[in-house]
């Protein structure tokens, strides 16, 4: 083989996707989380391959297994065994135990699955609570209750509900989407750790309908991946969550909860290549004493220079809520300051409220500071996201 043969084989080899995944060994996990929190937040770190590479602002996909328990649930509702041959999404025969377990989501309810199930052919027989209840869950008239019925339900609970429509495995096909990949930033420099992608992971818990649930991908990290386990995973590119390329400029980051795990990694990576510019970071959680995630490390890295400023929202250790917009409200006049010289800001973690409520905290500063008005502001913003100043990797 000539040398470039040699290298291109070497870059294809390492190009692994959700469908062709990279089975790594989790090499850490442990509890972030101290003891008494009401939350549980891991650091797991997954070993890569030579030629893997990865940059801070990237993230790790996971692709996930239901845990036996669950899919022995479904198999026994639906009286199947198991060993049942049933053809996956790309016609591969496959067992349906294997189908359940690692191709269909058998989690979180959808909407669309209900619609499905009350469209097989032996729907129009289903027990339980019956087909006029069960129709009274699709089209776009009941769409409400639909999705009130599918909140904080699983699939089991459908079936359970509504027994005796599947009469063939295949017909799941139909109606469950597939199980997809969860993607986790990466918190972690490659600079530091050449050989793994470390990751934060809040481990999804909750009561839903009288049962137990966990998510299904932060669940099997959680319960089931011990040191020393393989998981099929894969390295997700983001071109547009990375630190500057001037290593003088300043950076402002914003990462309340696993949101700051991407900071980590940019902190790591600052402080490993000696890249000289100011670095501001805006944590938030419920208690300082429980959840203040990689504390001593933040801790020493203010200590070393590393972060030139850390504010801190613990949200429940007082009457009053603090949260990470907070902070920035308070310190407004500098984060201004920091603006004018050029910083960079990002923001990571809750797109549902956080994102926005940081958005408005840093268009306040921004109008404070410029003594001028919203709409000044917003233009102001807006010439930061053309130079890419303003980045944000929410979900
Ligand atoms: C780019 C990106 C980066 C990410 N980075 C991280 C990260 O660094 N760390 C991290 O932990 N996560 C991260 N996530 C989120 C992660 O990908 C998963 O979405 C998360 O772990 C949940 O997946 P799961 O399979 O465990 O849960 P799922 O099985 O997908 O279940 C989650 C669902 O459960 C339901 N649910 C949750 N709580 C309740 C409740 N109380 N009542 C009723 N229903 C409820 C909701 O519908 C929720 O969507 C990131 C996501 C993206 C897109
Ligand atoms: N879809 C949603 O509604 C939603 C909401 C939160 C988190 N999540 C997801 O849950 C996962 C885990 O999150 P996590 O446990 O790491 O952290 P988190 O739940 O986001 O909590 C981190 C901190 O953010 C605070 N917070 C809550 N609402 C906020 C807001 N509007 N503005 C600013 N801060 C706010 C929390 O305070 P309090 O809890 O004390 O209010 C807590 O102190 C992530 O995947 C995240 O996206 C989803």
């Amino acid at each position: 083989m000539s040398e470039v043969q040699e290298q291109t084989a070497t870059v294809e080899e390492t190009k692994y996707t959700r469908n062709n995944p990279y089975f790594s060994t989790v090499t850490t996990n442990y509890l972030l989380s101290g003891k008494g929190s009401d939350k549980e937040t891991r650091h797991v770190a997954f070993s890569l391959e030579e030629g893997m590479t990865y940059t801070p602002g990237d993230s790790i996909g996971v692709n996930p297994e239901h845990r036996a328990e669950a899919v022995a649930e479904v198999l026994a509702a639906l009286g199947f065994t198991g060993d049942e041959r049933v053809l996956d999404h790309y016609k591969v025969e496959i067992s349906f135990e294997e189908a359940l377990r690692a191709r269909l989501a058998i989690g979180k309810l959808a909407r669309g699955s209900v619609g499905q199930y009350a469209k097989l052919p032996g729907a129009a027989s289903v027990g339980g609570r019956g087909f006029a209840e069960l129709k009274g869950l699709t089209g776009p008239e009941n769409k409400a209750a639909a999705e009130e019925y599918c909140w904080g339900r699983e699939f089991i609970d459908l079936i359970t509900d509504f027994p005796g429509a599947v009469k063939n495995p295949q017909e799941l096909f139909n109606v469950l989407p597939r199980l997809t990949p969860r993607l986790y930033s990466i918190a972690s420099s490659q600079a530091l750790h050449p050989d793994t992608a470390e990751t934060s992971i809040a481990v999804v818990r909750y009561e839903g309908h009288g049962r137990k649930r966990q998510g299904v991908c932060s669940g099997e990290l959680g319960e089931r991946a011990p040191v020393g386990a393989t998981l099929p995973v894969f390295l997700h590119s983001n071109q547009n969550f990375r630190l500057p390329e001037d290593i003088s400029a300043p950076v402002i980051m914003v990462g309340p909860g696993t949101g700051v795990a991407p900071f980590r990694g940019f902190l790591e990576e600052r402080q490993a290549k000696g890249e000289s510019g100011d670095n501001w970071l805006f944590f938030g959680d419920q208690h300082r004493a429980t959840d203040f995630l990689y504390e001593e490390q933040f801790t020493t890295m203010l200590k070393d220079g590393t972060l030139t400023r850390l504010d801190t929202a613990f949200s429940r250790d007082q009457a009053q809520k603090i949260y990470v917009q907070d902070r920035m409200r308070e310190n407004a006049a500098e984060l201004y300051a920091w603006l004018e010289c050029g910083a960079y800001f990002y923001v990571c973690g809750d797109a549902t409220q956080m994102a926005k409520s940081v958005e408005l905290a840093l268009l306040d500063a921004i109008a404070a500071g410029a003594n001028g008005t919203p709409e000044r502001a917003a233009e102001y913003l807006a010439g930061m996201k053309k130079q890419k100043r303003y980045q944000r990797d929410i979900y």
